[in-house]
């Protein structure tokens, strides 16, 4: 580990700048419409098209998105929904928000996905259970759909009357078959928070095939009034005129957040090949060091994979923990991050539910070695050749 000498500064994430934000972005200003108006209903638009989703509603953050997904599905106080604990707490903490309880299931090491088998296990223990939570984990969709060796998780959930909601907020673009994430269950949602693939830099998007739950979500979003205020404008109807219907919530996306999404949507397909070719690298420079550390495992192929993260885990065989290796990262100028340490090991979760770790055998193993390597589109050879030079030094001498 001698020798070891900061040679360059990566960043664990670094937003790509697409190209047209600015000009978007001016054109709200110029507009004097900054909140809610062309340039969301635009992106909704757009955004639905490029996921094969029939209705897409724009919303202030992905957190936003998960709770109104999770309200419109008809979660009610004292339900019970399945998440994963390998998550971050946003998915968890909407179950919440409505006074309903979790439910955490174990994930798959290596993919930290809920796999069929996961899901049927807890069906088994808790029959009473009619919600689920699916985190498309990394950029990588979960296996919804049957194949020839095994039913899919919305069949299982069909034939169990579970309802699901998609957690894509790491998952775009992305794809599973024939069918793009945002197309594939009742409801998705996706985050645009500043370091995802696609950034508004707060923000996120609902989409659905369901007429219904596109309604509730619309009126939810702003305030459980039954038509928004560019619905007013754009209608010809009395400006002043609207009724209140529900008690909602004040969630809708603004149009300067909206501008740097259309920006950043014309980029996507090539910010999604340029954190691939990142990937690609890592799976190539690093396959020899898999005595210390395991590399994700992919169940799609790599060009349907958002690649957001790339979590490695370090072997208990490795010269140093997990700390440790993030500490000598730092120390050589790169920027690392964990996702997760699981739900059921933080204080709220694990007090209010009593959790205990042997639960959960595949996430703690895990927990025991994870962190994620930067990955971000335009990452330079020279980048990506220092980062695994200095794991090798790390682990290797
Ligand atoms: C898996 C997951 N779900 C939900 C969210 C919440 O998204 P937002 O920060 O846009 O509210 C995040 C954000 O980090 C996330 O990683």
């Amino acid at each position: 580990m001698a020798g070891l000498k900061k040679k360059m500064t990566i960043p664990f994430a670094r937003v790509p700048v697409a190209i047209n934000e600015q000009k978007y972005v001016q054109e709200v200003l110029e507009s004097g419409w900054l909140t809610t108006a062309s340039k969301a209903a635009a992106l909704e638009k757009k955004f639905a098209r490029v996921v094969q989703a029939k209705y897409a509603c724009a919303v202030n953050s992905g957190t936003a998105a998960l709770h109104l997904g999770l309200e419109a599905l008809g979660v009610k106080p004292g339900d019970r929904v399945f998440v994963p604990s390998m998550t971050f707490t946003a998915s968890a903490e909407i179950i919440r928000y409505l006074q309903a309880d979790p439910v955490f299931l174990d994930t798959e090491y290596g993919t930290n996905l809920i796999t069929p088998g996961i899901l049927e296990e807890a069906i088994a223990l808790h029959p009473d259970v009619r919600f689920l939570i699916v985190v498309h984990y990394g950029g990588q969709a979960a296996p919804m759909v049957s194949d020839e060796n095994q039913a899919g998780i919305l069949e299982i959930c069909n034939k169990y009357g579970i309802k699901v909601l998609e957690d894509a907020a790491h998952a775009f673009p992305a794809r599973l078959g024939e069918r793009m994430v945002g197309s594939l269950g009742d409801v998705t949602c996706f985050s645009f928070y500043a370091n995802k693939p696609l950034t508004t830099g707060e923000g996120g998007m609902l989409t659905t095939r369901n007429k219904e739950i596109y309604d509730r979500v619309k009126k939810m979003r702003l305030h459980g009034i039954d038509h928004d205020v560019w619905d007013r404008f754009t209608e010809n109807k009395p400006s002043w005129e609207y009724d209140v219907v529900e008690a909602g919530y004040k969630y809708n996306m603004p149009d300067v957040n909206a501008a740097i999404g259309l920006a950043q949507l014309e980029m996507a397909a090539e910010f999604r090949a340029e954190r691939q070719r990142a990937a690609m690298f890592y799976y190539e420079h690093l396959g020899q060091l898999q005595e210390f550390m395991d590399l994700p495992v992919t169940r799609v192929p790599f060009s349907d994979h958002a690649w957001h993260l790339f979590p490695v885990v370090l072997k208990e065989k490795a010269p140093l923990g997990r700390n440790e290796f993030i500490k000598k990262m730092a120390m050589a100028g790169i920027g690392t991050s964990v996702h997760y340490k699981p739900l059921h090991r933080m204080t709220y979760y694990k007090n209010r539910y009593h959790l205990d770790a042997k639960s959960f055998p595949r996430a703690e193993k895990t927990w025991q070695g994870n962190v994620s390597l930067p990955i971000f589109p335009y990452m330079t050879p020279e980048e990506l050749n220092y980062i695994c030079k200095t794991i090798e030094k790390l682990l290797k001498y």
